[in-house]
């Protein structure tokens, strides 16, 4: 049986933990951000791949959450968890036939489609089970990785509602090439432009389709900007209840270059090895802290100044310089991650902690959902 720890410098590092306050701060801010703008939430789930947390998202009024994998849906979807839904494609028999199964036990639930031939084989499969599905038409509006051009959405849109059993609510659109442009300038430019290719479609079906209503896109990166377009109805938004290196690196508001969203989201490495001249060496390596975008942040005060570095698979370096003092052996170094949600995927669960105490643990039951 595992030891209860109180204190989160006593964890068996590498481990993940969430700073509860933290995370309440996050959630609370995203919320009362979208409400004020009159946008609805519906955050991504990739990110953490945790029900526990996905149902955290929906009692701060979340309306349900997102799912980039369909057995990252189906998981949710036997915990409860309700208003899912799957921006990610789906292709074969098999994912059909559990979308259908999902459908059947939560009616709240709803698909990204972009493509004649899966409408096809979704339809035929929910008719043998005589149900519908609330569908979104996924639209390409840069990212060039899942969705129609928009210039053959309309007729992707009328393939849709030849569909009796398929109710065509709207439309997605995510941006992701855009999350991460360092100049919020630049950035709010660049989700502009995306979205006048798109908004002219939506509003005409909108219009023409009763019950067409829902625009869903966005990310951390975008959210803030994307609020001034009135055509948006809700928010895909993942990384901001963790946060990463690679998010805090952005210009997050116009007025200033404060990140509205702290890092929640931190992983404990111990040093085990101090016997080099200007740097030790830590746990974690590639196998727990996943290598994209910025570099790992230390943020524990006392060694703020040096720098993290990937040392192979089981192993990192802190860097410390010639002349100043290396953390001792055994120390533990808290560190923001470089990329949250691959990072999370690579570990079973969360420590929560409130301050250095250590108060409940949630697992990461997602983590392998990936078909
Ligand atoms: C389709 C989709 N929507 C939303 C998000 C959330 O983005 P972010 O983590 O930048 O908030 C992602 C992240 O990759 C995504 O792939």
């Amino acid at each position: 049986m595992e030891r209860l720890f109180t204190n989160k410098l006593d964890l068996e590092t590498p481990c993940l933990i969430l700073d509860v306050d933290i995370v309440e701060q996050n959630l609370r801010r995203m919320q009362t951000f979208a409400e004020a703008k009159g946008k609805k939430l519906r955050p991504h789930a990739k990110t953490h791949k945790c029900t526990a947390l996905a149902k955290k998202q929906i009692e701060y009024g979340a309306i349900g959450v997102c799912a980039a994998k369909v057995s990252e849906a189906e998981k949710l979807a036997n915990a409860g968890v309700s208003g899912i839904l799957l921006t990610g494609p789906f292709v074969t028999a098999g994912q059909i036939h559990k979308i259908v199964e999902i459908r059947s036990t939560c009616p709240s639930f709803v698909v990204a489609v972009d493509h004649p031939a899966v409408v096809q084989k979704l339809s035929d499969a929910l008719r043998q089970q005589n149900i519908a599905l609330d569908v979104l038409l996924d639209i390409d509006v840069g990212l060039e990785r899942t969705g129609v051009t928009p210039s053959n959405a309309l007729s992707m849109a009328e393939e849709i509602l030849s569909y009796k059993n398929l109710r065509l609510r709207g439309i997605q659109a995510y941006a992701g090439h855009l999350q991460h442009i360092a100049s919020y300038q630049e950035r709010k430019k660049a989700s502009y432009s995306c979205f006048e290719k798109v908004i002219p479609l939506f509003t005409k079906l909108k219009k023409e389709t009763e019950g067409c209503t829902i625009f869903s896109a966005s990310g951390t990166g975008t959210f803030a900007i994307d609020s001034g377009i009135p055509e948006i109805t809700e928010f895909q938004v993942g990384s901001y209840v963790c946060m990463d290196a690679e998010y805090l690196a952005i210009e997050s508001t116009e007025r200033d270059g404060e990140s509205q969203f702290k890092p929640a989201l931190r992983l404990l490495t111990t040093v085990v090895s101090a016997n080099q001249k200007g740097f030790v060496t830590v746990d974690a390596g590639l196998k727990s802290l996943y290598r994209d975008g910025a570099v790992p942040q230390i943020i524990t005060p006392a060694f703020a100044g040096m720098t993290y570095d990937w040392f192979g698979d089981e192993y990192g370096k802190i860097i410390c310089g010639e002349n100043i003092q290396a953390p001792s052996l055994g120390t533990v170094i808290e560190l923001v991650v470089s990329h949250c949600d691959p990072t999370i995927n690579l570990f079973d669960r969360f420590y929560l902690t409130r301050g250095d105490e250590v108060v409940d643990q949630w697992n990461v039951d997602l983590r392998g959902c990936s078909q």
